[in-house]
C-alpha cells in the first residue's frame, strides 16, 4: 500500500473523526440509529499467543431424557448413550470441521461404569432418584455402544476426548468430600478395550467439576494430582508400542486459584492439558442473561479465569497448556431462546476471542447437541447461529493471535488472529449495541511502522451507503466480510443471517457454504447494530504470521 495513499487516508480520517457521531437515516428496519466512528489497531508485530489447529470443540453429555431443570426438560436423545449417530445432519455438521474436536463427558461421567465383555451383569441405564448425587443412580456404557460412538467419530473425522470416572473406589462424604485414592480399575479395562480395538482417542480426562469445592463431590488437589500419576503411568503402559499416545487431561473444574496451583505443581511430569469450566453468567434459569451478554464490563469479567491460569503456567515448571474443556455459559442446561439462539454469539465468540488471548489452546463448548445450550437443534439437529459462528472461526481464524486494541465505543469487540491456511489476517468485531453502525478504520503496526491500512476516499461516502462498495480497477486489495445477524434483529431468534441472507442446511443436511462479500479495502468495515462482523485481509502481511 503506497505512502501517499496512506497519508492522504490519514489525514481524511483524521478529519472525518473530528464529528465522532452523527445521525443518519434507519438503515435496517426497526428503528433509528446512530453512526460512530472507532478505529482497531492491531500489533502484527509478535503473536501474544497461538492456539491449537483445532481450537473449536464441543461436547456431548450424558444427560437423559429426564433430566430436568426448572420444570422443563432440555436434553432429549442427545446423550452419548442414545444420540442418533445415523442422523445425516450430524454427521455432516461434524466433518464440516474435519476436524472437530470433540470432549465426552459432563456431570454424571462420574458415576457411569464401562461395560467388561468378562462381565455378566447387565449394563444398566440411568435411573432417576433424587436422594442420589446429582439426581440419578449409577450408570453403565455398554462396549456395543463405545464402538458406535467411536466408528461416528471416525467417520466423522472428529477428535475425541474421554472424561473418565474419577469418583471409581472413593467414598463421598456427608459434606461432599471425596475420600481415597481413585480406583483405575474400570478405566484401565475401557482405555484397554479402546487401544486393541484400535480407536483413536486423542485425550483421556480425569473427572468432572470435582476440583475446589466441587459440584456435588470435591477431591482435595494432593490426592488428585496423585491419581493423574496413575493414570498418565496407565496410559503409558497401554500405549507402550504407540508412536502417538493420548494426552491426559484434568481436572475439569471451575477455576479456583489455590487449588489449580497446587494440582499444577504435583502433576509437573503427568499432566499435559489443565481443563476447567466456565458458567460465568449464572444459573440458566436467569431471565435477564442478555443484559450479561450485552454488558461490556460483564463481558470483560470473564478473562479472570484465562488469565489466571495463564500466570499460574507461567511461573510453573509444567509443561501443561490450558483448555476450556466445557463452555455453557449459563448453567443447569442454559435457557431457551437465549443460549441457543442468535444473542449467545455474541457471549461465544467474545468468549473464544478472550481464551485465545490468553494462552487457551482449545476451547470445548457446551454443547454439541442437549440441553439448551446446544450448537445443534435437539430435536430436528438444525443447526443454531452458534454452530456457524464456530465454522467461521474455525475457518478463518489461525494459531497465532495478535494483540488488539479499539478506540471508540465500548461497545464494540475486537479480536484478531493470523488468517487460517491463508495468506493475512482475520479481524472479529461484535458489536454489542443494538442502536448504533461503527464504522471502523483499521490500522496496523508491522515493526515498529504504525501505517493506516484503511482509508476513506472522499468525504462524501460515508453518507451513502449504496456507495461504500466500489469496485475499483487500481484497489488490488479487497477483502472479504462476514456479516452475522440474527432474522428479523430478533436476538432470541433461531435463524442467522450471513451478509442478510439466511443460513439453513438444505434437504440433504449439507452445511452450506459461507461465503463472504468482497469489499474495497478502502473502505471503513461496517459493523451495523447487533452484528458480528469477520473480515479477512488478504493483503496484510505481519512479521507474526510469516
Ligand atoms: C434411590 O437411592 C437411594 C439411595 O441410594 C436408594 O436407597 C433407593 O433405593 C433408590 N430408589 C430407587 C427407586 O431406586
Ligand atoms: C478396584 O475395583 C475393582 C473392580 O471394581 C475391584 O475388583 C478392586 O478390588 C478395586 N481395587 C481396590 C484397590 O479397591
Ligand atoms: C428446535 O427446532 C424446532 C423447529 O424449528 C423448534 O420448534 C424448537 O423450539 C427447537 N428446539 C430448541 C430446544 O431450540
Ligand atoms: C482515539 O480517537 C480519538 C478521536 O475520536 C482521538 O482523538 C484519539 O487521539 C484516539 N486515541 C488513540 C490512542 O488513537
Ligand atoms: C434504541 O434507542 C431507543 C431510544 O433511546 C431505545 O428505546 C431502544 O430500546 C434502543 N434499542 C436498542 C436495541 O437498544
Ligand atoms: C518505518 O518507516 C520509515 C519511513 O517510512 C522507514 O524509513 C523505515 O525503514 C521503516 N521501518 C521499518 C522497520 O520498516
Ligand atoms: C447514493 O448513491 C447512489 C449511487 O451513487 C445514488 O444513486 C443515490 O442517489 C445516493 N443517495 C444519496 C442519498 O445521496
Ligand atoms: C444441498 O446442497 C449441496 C451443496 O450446496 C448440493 O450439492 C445438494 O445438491 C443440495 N441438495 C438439495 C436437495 O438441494
Amino acid at each position: 500500500m503506497g505512502c501517499v495513499l496512506n497519508f492522504v487516508g490519514l489525514c481524511l480520517w483524521v478529519c472525518l473523526m473530528s464529528r465522532s457521531s452523527i445521525p443518519v437515516a434507519s438503515q435496517r428496519s426497526g428503528g433509528s440509529g446512530n453512526v460512530e466512528e472507532g478505529s482497531v489497531f492491531i500489533d502484527g508485530r509478535v503473536a501474544i499467543g497461538s492456539t491449537d489447529d483445532d481450537f473449536i470443540c464441543a461436547t456431548l453429555d450424558w444427560w437423559p431424557p429426564d433430566k430436568c431443570d426448572y420444570g422443563t426438560c432440555s436434553w432429549g436423545r442427545a446423550s452419548l448413550l442414545n444420540l442418533d449417530l445415523s442422523n445425516k445432519i450430524l454427521l455432516n455438521a461434524v466433518k464440516a470441521f474435519s476436524p472437530l474436536k470433540v470432549r465426552m463427558g459432563g456431570t454424571l461421567q462420574d458415576k457411569v461404569i464401562y461395560q467388561r465383555t468378562s462381565d455378566q451383569n447387565p449394563c444398566a441405564q440411568f435411573v432417576k432418584n433424587s436422594s442420589e448425587m446429582f439426581g440419578f443412580s449409577e450408570g453403565c456404557l455398554p462396549m456395543s455402544r463405545w464402538d458406535e460412538l467411536n466408528l461416528f467419530f471416525r467417520e466423522a473425522g472428529a477428535v475425541v476426548i474421554f472424561g473418565l470416572n474419577a469418583l471409581s473406589g472413593r467414598t463421598i462424604g456427608l459434606d461432599g468430600l471425596a475420600a481415597g485414592a481413585w480406583n483405575s480399575s474400570d478405566a484401565e479395562s475401557l482405555i484397554r478395550y479402546s487401544a486393541n480395538k484400535g480407536y483413536t482417542i486423542h485425550g483421556w480426562e480425569l473427572g468432572n467439576e470435582l476440583s475446589g469445592n466441587g459440584v456435588g463431590a470435591r477431591v482435595p488437589a494432593d490426592q488428585y494430582a496423585s491419581d493423574i500419576n496413575t493414570l498418565q503411568s496407565m496410559v503409558q503402559n497401554i500405549y507402550a508400542g504407540f508412536e502417538v499416545k493420548p494426552l491426559v487431561l484434568g481436572p475439569g473444574g471451575l477455576f479456583d486459584a489455590i487449588w489449580y496451583t497446587e494440582f499444577i505443581d504435583k502433576t509437573l511430569k503427568s499432566l499435559q492439558v489443565v481443563t476447567h469450566h466456565i458458567y460465568n453468567l449464572g444459573p440458566g434459569v436467569d431471565d435477564h442473561l442478555i443484559d450479561k451478554i450485552l454488558d461490556p464490563s460483564y463481558l470483560d469479567g470473564g478473562s479472570k479465569p484465562f488469565q489466571d491460569l495463564q500466570s499460574i503456567l507461567q511461573t510453573s515448571a509444567t509443561s501443561a497448556t490450558a483448555w476450556v474443556g466445557e463452555a455453557g455459559g449459563a448453567y443447569n442446561s442454559g435457557h431457551n431462546l437465549v443460549t441457543n439462539a442468535f444473542a449467545f454469539s455474541f457471549w461465544y465468540l467474545d468468549q473464544l476471542g478472550m481464551a485465545s488471548s490468553y494462552g487457551t489452546k482449545t476451547y470445548c463448548r457446551q454443547t454439541l447437541i442437549g440441553g439448551n445450550y446446544g450448537l445443534l437443534n435437539t430435536t430436528t439437529f438444525v443447526p443454531n447461529p452458534d454452530y456457524y459462528s464456530a465454522l467461521l472461526w474455525h475457518r478463518l481464524m489461525g494459531r497465532n493471535v495478535l494483540s488488539t486494541s479499539f478506540n471508540g465505543t465500548k461497545k464494540i469487540r475486537t479480536y484478531a488472529h493470523c488468517s487460517k491456511q491463508s495468506p493475512g489476517i482475520t479481524l472479529l468485531l461484535i458489536n454489542l449495541d443494538g442502536n448504533t453502525t461503527v464504522q471502523v478504520q483499521v490500522s496496523t503496526e508491522n515493526a515498529g511502522n504504525r501505517t493506516s491500512t484503511l482509508q476513506h476516499k472522499d468525504k462524501t461516502q460515508r453518507s451513502n451507503f449504496s456507495r461504500m462498495r466500489p469496485v475499483s480497477k487500481i484497489d488490488a486489495s479487497m477483502r472479504e466480510e462476514y456479516h452475522l445477524t440474527a432474522k428479523d434483529g430478533d436476538l432470541h431468534s433461531q435463524t442467522l443471517l450471513l451478509n442478510g441472507k439466511v443460513v439453513t442446511i438444505n434437504s440433504s443436511g449439507i452445511v452450506p457454504p459461507l461465503e463472504p462479500i468482497r469489499v474495497s479495502s478502502m473502505d471503513p468495515v461496517i459493523v451495523a447494530p447487533f452484528s458480528i462482523v469477520f473480515v479477512r485481509f488478504p493483503n496484510i502481511n505481519y512479521p507474526a504470521c510469516k
